[in-house]
């Protein structure tokens, strides 16, 4: 039930789970991108070839035992960055989700495209309840995703992200299944 194999979401863009061959185009993102992705990412500042060889067998386990998945978004075929569930709450059918995207495929809307199938998906193929993202409050881009797709902004959460070496505080916001089918 909780098996993916290929989200077609337009022309342009799709999203699939992660697979073995992903590591090497995936670093090479991180490692031309990486002063701009260590702003908001813990790990992306230290990350390595093996570290990025490391998320994608994680992440395969992560599928393998329907705990959500993460997807790479393929502009064109090309992988561009990635999007995902960090895990399934079976007990309460609530998720959350992250994401990252290369700077050159900024500004396109991809990554809302991303965001709001994984949401349908969630809901949709899942039925789950609720979908949370966070982003840390100075992320204006993050932000700008969740509150495009009308999300609820809960609050805020203090010192919850430990990027560089200083706690930056985050924001939560929430989907509720029965909002976002109102909202289609
Ligand atoms: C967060 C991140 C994925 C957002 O990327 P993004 O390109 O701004 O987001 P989208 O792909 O949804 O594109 C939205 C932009 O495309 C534009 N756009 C064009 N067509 C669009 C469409 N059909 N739908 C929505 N937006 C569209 C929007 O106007 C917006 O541009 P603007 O900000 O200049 O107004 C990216 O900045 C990133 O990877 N940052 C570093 C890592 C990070 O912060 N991750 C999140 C941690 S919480």
């Amino acid at each position: 039930m909780f098996r993916v194999e290929l989200l077609e979401i337009d022309r342009r863009l799709s999203l699939r789970p992660v697979a073995d061959g992903d590591a090497e185009p995936l670093y090479g993102l991180i490692e031309g991108d990486r002063e701009r992705l260590a702003r908001w990412l813990p790990w992306a500042a230290e990350q390595t070839l093996a570290g990025t060889r490391e998320f994608v067998a994680k992440s395969r386990a992560q599928q393998a035992r329907e705990d959500g998945f993460q997807a790479v978004l393929l502009r064109d075929g090309v992988v561009a960055g990635i999007a995902g569930y960090h895990c399934i709450d079976r007990l309460n059918r609530a998720t959350s989700i992250g994401y990252w995207l290369a700077a050159r495929h900024q500004g396109e809307g991809l990554m809302t495209a991303a965001v709001r199938a994984l949401v349908d998906h969630a809901f949709g193929s899942w039925g789950l309840n609720r979908v949370a993202i966070e982003a840390a409050v100075a992320n204006r881009r993050s932000r700008a995703i969740p509150e495009r797709l009308g999300f609820t902004e809960e609050g805020v959460l203090r010192e919850s992200e430990l990027i560089a070496g200083r706690f930056l505080d985050g924001v939560l916001y929430s989907m509720l299944a029965a909002e976002w089918a109102a909202r289609r």
